[in-house]
């Protein structure tokens, strides 16, 4: 863990799935906002990075969770094009955090089952020790089934619609021949369905460019927690959440 002993050591959860979940409706592809780690640390007199470091067993405990519903794709957003902005200690701090983070938890989710993959720009920024860390991840997890982890990192919406028509134009193909179906097919990962259930945390209700594309139609909910405090339970409190909810994609109800 990558935390100091000012706060308990932070706990996964033993939450049961709730027996009123409908186990014929998980959705498929479930999308995390991963918001509120600054705020978590300032509450407590700490430094940001605290925050971040406390987030660790959220993410875990988020992909248990998804691993007892049956989902079988879930996308975390780690680190936005725009997350540069910040001060460059905490960019620093960022970048060491998710390489140590994948080396301390790569092995038990490949023994989950995990297929870790990554979406996002690969720029000079990304210091290389952070790319060859994904890379061995990847490579490690690549044939795992039970669930595809896909960390959005370096990862903006617009970047991804650019790369994707930049893609297009470098492959000769004709404006003719555009369409959503040829987008898609140039997105990140065209393997990945859109998806269906959207959660992001700390009372912000915005999608900051994430998977702008992909969430044409995915149901929003935005469970008010700061993100090193979500837990598994609050995954089933928004996947019941998402089972109430009618999904229309624009025709009438049934
Ligand atoms: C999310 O938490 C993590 C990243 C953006 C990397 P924040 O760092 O945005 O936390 P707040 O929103 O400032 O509380
Ligand atoms: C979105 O959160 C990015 C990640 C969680 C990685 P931000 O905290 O960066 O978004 P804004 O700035 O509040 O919109
Ligand atoms: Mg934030």
């Amino acid at each position: 863990m990558a935390t100091s002993s000012s706060y308990p050591e932070p706990q996964p959860s033993t939450a049961q799935v709730p027996s009123d979940i409908d186990r014929s409706s998980i959705p498929a592809h479930v999308a995390c906002v991963m918001d509120g780690n600054g705020r978590w640390a300032s509450q407590r007199g700490l430094p940001r990075t605290e925050g971040h470091g406390a987030g660790e067993v959220a993410l875990v405990d988020a992909v248990d969770g998804a691993l007892e519903l049956g989902v079988k794709w879930l996308t975390m957003y780690a680190f936005s094009t725009e997350n540069w902005r910040r001060p460059a200690d905490e960019v620093r701090y960022l970048m060491g955090f998710n390489q140590s983070l994948l080396q301390r938890r790569r092995d038990e989710l490949n023994e989950k089952g995990v297929r870790i993959r990554f979406a996002g720009r690969r720029d000079w920024r990304v210091p290389r020790r952070v790319l060859r860390q994904m890379d061995e991840s990847a490579e490690l997890t690549k044939n795992n089934r039970k669930l595809t982890l896909t960390m959005a990192f370096n990862y903006g919406g617009r970047a991804e619609i650019v790369d994707a028509v930049k893609a297009l134009i470098e492959e000769g193909v004709g404006a003719n021949k555009i369409d959503e179906k040829a987008i898609a097919k140039h997105l990140y990962w065209p393997d990945m369905p859109d998806p269906d259930l959207v959660v992001r945390t700390s009372g912000e209700h915005r999608i900051s460019n994430f998977l702008l594309w992909e969430i044409a139609y995915s149901e929003l909910v935005f469970p008010d927690v700061l993100w090193p405090d979500f837990r598994r339970e609050h995954l089933y409190e928004a996947v019941l959440e998402y089972q109430r909810r009618e999904r229309r994609y624009g025709g009438l109800e049934s």
